[in-house]
């Protein structure tokens, strides 16, 4: 496992969703459900930001087209399918949302 801090923990319970750029990859955090989860940012369809789709429960609803995705798995669970994007484990330290690389 390869932790790494990315945000403050605090801020993304504000905000509930929080897009985080890491080198090439943008990762989008979500508060829902008393809990941070991490996915990759990018839909797989056409590129839209999943930070800004609609979260109900553990799924996120992509803003464009409408492709929903697992925020634990990042399975999509429905048309369009072109994929899964990367989940990543998250864990609380010191007041930080770390994921696992
Ligand atoms: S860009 Fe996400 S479903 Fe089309």
């Amino acid at each position: 496992m390869s932790w790494k801090s990315i945000a403050q923990e605090e801020e993304v319970i504000a905000e509930k969703a929080k897009v985080v750029e890491l080198g090439d990859a943008r990762i989008a955090l979500f508060y829902t459900e008393g809990k941070i989860y991490a996915i990759d940012d990018r839909c797989p369809h056409v590129g839209a930001s999943l930070a800004c789709g609609y979260v109900k429960g553990l799924v996120v609803d992509c803003p464009w087209h409408h492709a929903r995705f697992s925020l634990t798995t990042g399975a999509n669970l429905s048309p369009p399918d072109f994929g899964p994007v990367r989940a990543y484990k998250t864990r609380i330290v010191d007041g930080m949302v770390e994921i696992d690389l």
